[in-house]
Parts: structure tokens; C-alpha cells; sequence
């Protein structure tokens, strides 16, 4: 059953329950996908790294040519009180600006007021057993648009890719361009290679997820070996270990590929020391780093 469940919710400046807030069909989300989004947990009922989920939403707004409507200040209040009014200490707060209501037309219109919307639920961490024996993934050809760096809410291809890995009982649909790694549907990938953390470059074809910034960090406290560079299939295939990271799985072990065991000898099919570690360091960070 698709029944929403009850929810506070911001929509234009209203707060009211989520199965209430409506926007004009005309607005230019619903007509052309004409808007961005952010995903930002919380835990402990304080938001994790917030002013870089911020800086993302500024620059999606700008690649968008639309002028970023609220302060962060102001946004921060809106979190602040949908997170106040839901039940769970550890949630996912979601907000979304789109261009707004114009009459149909591809070109961008001025002089329109965007369309804000925002609600709290609680976070669906991943299962224990998800933890402990690692997840499944599946691979196919990145074959969405060239503007993956920009968190728009024009999910389709995403949609399209996360479906094949959900129609074979996998977590993640993980891309390759060309040959080479992108990301998967809606996560960054990363391999181990001679223990070191690697992920590809970035670029158009790539959301900048936030835990790229942070996995960069974590690696440095804990003395892991980092690189963005160009990762090709047979490296994906052949890595030591296979970890996601994004909002909603923090960082999540791939222990197969295709139906095949990811990995090598004893660790053959099973989480890597890597991924244990900067489990670990994610879970301290995540108490220090939430305001
Ligand atoms: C396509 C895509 N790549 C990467 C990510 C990971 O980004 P983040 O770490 O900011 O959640 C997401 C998150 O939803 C995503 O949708």
C-alpha cells in the first residue's frame, strides 16, 4: 500500500501534514523535472554535515540559473522544526526547489518565484544483516544524461537503472561510461585496491556526493590510502573490495558483483577490512560532526 505516511511537511512557507501539501501542476517540476533537491541526515535529531549539503544545493540551484531562495539561516529553521516534529532520533530531512509555476514553455522563465518544499521521516537505516554480509549489485552501461553532477530531481535514468538491480534482487545498479566507473543509481562507488581507497575523478558525469569530501577525511584520520582517478571495468571487477556511500547507506559493502563474490582468498564474498574501518571511523564522525 502507497499510502503516505503522516508527516510534517514545509511547502511554500506553510508547514502542514505531507499527504496535504499540493503544488499548481503547472509548477515546472512536475512539467519538466525543473528543480534540485538534497538529502541530509540526521542523527541524534542534529544534522550531519549540513553546510556541505548546503554548498551542493547552492551550486545545483546555480548550474539551474535559479536564485537560491532561502538563506541558509532559513533553511536551517525549516530542518530545524520539521525535525522537531517527527518522531525518531535519527531521520532524513528532503528538500526540494523547483523553478516554479510559469505557463509550458522549455525556456527558462524570469521574474518566477520558485517552489520549496521540504519534509522529515525517519531514517530507514540499512538491516543488520545488510551490515554484517555485505550487499549485492549489479552493472550496466551509464546510459542517463551527461549532467550527473547536478542534484536535480529529472530522476528518470536513475529510476530506470536503480529498477534493473531492484528486478534481480540487488541493492545497487553500479555504471560504467565508456568502460569506466561513474557511479551507481542513487550512490558514489568505490573500490580497494593495495588497501588503498579509490574512486573516480570528478566530473559532469558524477554527483560530487558529500561523503566524497568526507570519505577523504576519514581515510586521513585513519591512515587510508585515498584517490579519485580513472577506474576501469576490469579494476571494478578485480577490486579487493567494493563499497557505496551516500546519504541514506553511509558507507555499505558490494559483496556481489553481477552474481559473482567480490574480492580475494578469505574475504572472497565477505565486508573488507577497508570497509570495516571506515565504517567505524563514519560512525564517530557522525557524533562529532552533527549540529
Ligand atoms: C546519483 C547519486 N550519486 C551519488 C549519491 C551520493 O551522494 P550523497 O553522499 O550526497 O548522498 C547520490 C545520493 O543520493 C546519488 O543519487
Amino acid at each position: 500500500m502507497n499510502v503516505l505516511p503522516e508527516l510534517p511537511s514545509y511547502l511554500n512557507g506553510e508547514y502542514q501534514p505531507l499527504a496535504e501539501a499540493k503544488v499548481s501542476a503547472m509548477d515546472r517540476g512536475f512539467l519538466f523535472g525543473d528543480g534540485v533537491y538534497e538529502l541530509l541526515p540526521v542523527y541524534g535529531r542534529r544534522l550531519f554535515r549540513f553546510e556541505a549539503h548546503m554548498d551542493r544545493l547552492e551550486r545545483s540551484l546555480s548550474k539551474l540559473r535559479i536564485a537560491s531562495p532561502l538563506l541558509r539561516a532559513q533553511w536551517l529553521e525549516v530542518a530545524r522544526r520539521l525535525i522537531a516534529s517527527v518522531d525518531a532520533e535519527d531521520q532524513w530531512v528532503y528538500l526540494q526547489v523547483t523553478r516554479g509555476v510559469a505557463p509550458r514553455n522549455h525556456v527558462m522563465p524570469t521574474d518566477i518565484t520558485p517552489t520549496l518544499f521540504a519534509y522529515s521521516s525517519p531514517a530507514r537505516p540499512m538491516t543488520a544483516d545488510e551490515r554484517h554480509h555485505g550487499v549485492a549489485c549489479i552493472t550496466a552501461r551509464d546510459f542517463r544524461w551527461e549532467r550527473g553532477d547536478i542534484k536535480s530531481t529529472s530522476l528518470l535514468g536513475n529510476v530506470l537503472a536503480r529498477q534493473m538491480s531492484a528486478d534481480q534482487g540487488a541493492v545497487e545498479t553500479i555504471m560504467l561510461r565508456d568502460g569506466f566507473l561513474t557511479e551507481a543509481a542513487a550512490s558514489n562507488v568505490w573500490i580497494v585496491k593495495e588497501g588503498a581507497l579509490l574512486g573516480p575523478p570528478k566530473s559532469e558525469h558524477v554527483l560530487e556526493g558529500i561523503r566524497v569530501e568526507l570519505l577523504k577525511e576519514l581515510c586521513e584520520d585513519v591512515g587510508i590510502g585515498y584517490n579519485l582517478r580513472p577506474i576501469s571495468e576490469a579494476e571494478l571487477v578485480g577490486a579487493d573490495e567494493i563499497i557505496l556511500s551516500s546519504a541514506s547507506k553511509e558507507v555499505l559493502a558490494v559483496t556481489r558483483l553481477d552474481h559473482q563474490p567480490v574480492g580475494h582468498g578469505a574475504l572472497h564474498g565477505k565486508p573488507g577490512p577497508v570497509y570495516a574501518r571506515l565504517y567505524e571511523a563514519y560512525q564517530r564522525a557522525k557524533l562529532v560532526q552533527s549540529i
